[in-house]
């Protein structure tokens, strides 16, 4: 089949069902660059009040090249990657310092900032600017390699960079932006990854050459992930009066500079906490443990055993916070929710 086929059905299945969405309604530069970077690893409905909240409160790049790093983080919190997060406020600095506080409308130039790959180049410039550049994400990867029956790795950038110059190739100029987000639209919605593709409903049915083989689930051919690492962990809730510890994390790695509840690797025993908590100048009163809870990043799984640990004194290693501070002021990553949510219950009974 020729690729350049699915242009026409696909744009005509495009204006008949594109979702609406609020960066849609709106598609300013700002807009759609905030909302592609939420969108690159989170999805749609997850993304929409994070979106509508963050624009809100920062409207635009000025604002974002100025806000303060805890608020930011705070708008950002449970959409986890959080250096999607910093580099925008890079991106927005820059922007602000060398582009009078707008996106440059150039693909070479918006791929100069931090956290703006080909993708999100691509987008931003079709979307935003009409320039036709292609934005090849997984989705489009995987409708691009379907139609084609394209067996080849897309894990290899050069593969990717190949997509990329067959999309260009076939980008209507009046109407790239369209077809950019029609390409990623089928394959959010029907194209799906795994066993789910809706061929039935497809507007590429009749073009599809793996739909014609009757193998779409072949494609797109990728290297196999190597397995997530487990690490154990034991989580402290150190209450002290109606404070709980908190600490913030180191400014690099895993959920950099966000705070956190004090951890140790490994699953400690009572006495082995008891000491430890003694280490860090405390006594301790008494200890309860609460219970289990795993979250899962890309490349770690933490499996957490949580303990509530009261006691005697306050250790000025620690920041001590009311739970309105941590709400309000604190970002602390969803991985611990399931610590916060019990202290948040605990609080019914005790002002923690
Ligand atoms: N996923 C990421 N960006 C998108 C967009 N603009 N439209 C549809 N799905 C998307
Ligand atoms: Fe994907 Fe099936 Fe449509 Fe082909 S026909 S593009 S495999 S949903």
């Amino acid at each position: 089949m020729v690729l350049g086929w699915i242009v026409e059905p696909l744009l005509a299945w495009y204006d008949r069902n594109a979702r609406v969405l609020p960066w849609r309604e709106e598609p300013t530069p700002y807009r759609v660059w905030i909302s592609e970077i939420m969108l690159q690893q989170t999805r749609v409905e997850a993304v929409k009040p994070y979106f509508e909240r963050f624009v809100s409160q920062l409207p635009d790049i000025t604002a974002l090249a100025e806000a303060d790093d805890d608020k930011l983080m705070k708008l950002w919190e449970g959409l986890g990657y959080y250096s999607r997060a910093r580099n925008l406020k890079k991106a927005a600095q820059l922007a602000a310092e060398e582009f009078g506080g707008r996106l440059p409308a150039a693909y070479d130039e918006l791929l100069k900032l931090p956290g703006i790959g080909p993708y999100t180049a691509g987008a931003i410039s079709s979307i935003a600017f009409g320039i036709p550049a292609p934005a090849v994400d997984g989705n489009v990867l995987r409708v691009i390699t379907r139609v084609t029956a394209d067996y080849s790795n897309v894990s290899d950038s050069k593969v990717k960079r190949e997509m990329e110059e067959k999309v260009r190739d076939i980008l209507p100029p009046a109407r790239a932006g369209d077809m950019n987000q029609a390409l990623m639209e089928l394959g959010a919605t029907v194209c799906l990854p795994n066993g789910l593709p809706k061929c039935e409903i497809c507007p590429l049915k009749e073009i599809c050459e793996a739909e014609r083989q009757g193998n779409p689930l072949d494609f797109p051919q990728k290297n196999t992930k190597k397995a997530r690492k487990i690490e154990e962990k034991t989580v402290l809730l150190l209450i002290c009066g109606k404070k709980t510890a908190i600490r913030k994390r180191q400014e690099k790695g895993l959920l950099a500079g966000l705070y956190e509840f004090p951890n140790l690797d490994g699953y400690l025993s009572d006495e082995q906490i008891r000491r430890q908590v003694e280490k860090w100048g405390m006594q301790m009163v008494s200890i309860k443990e609460t219970g289990k809870a795993k979250h899962i990043f890309s490349h770690v799984e933490w499996h957490m055993k949580g303990f509530q640990v009261d006691v005697e004194q306050e250790s000025a290693r620690f920041l001590w916070t009311t739970k309105e501070e941590r709400q309000d002021r604190f970002p602390i990553p969803s991985a611990f929710q399931f610590y916060t949510k019990i202290l948040e219950k605990e609080q019914g009974k005790a002002p923690y």
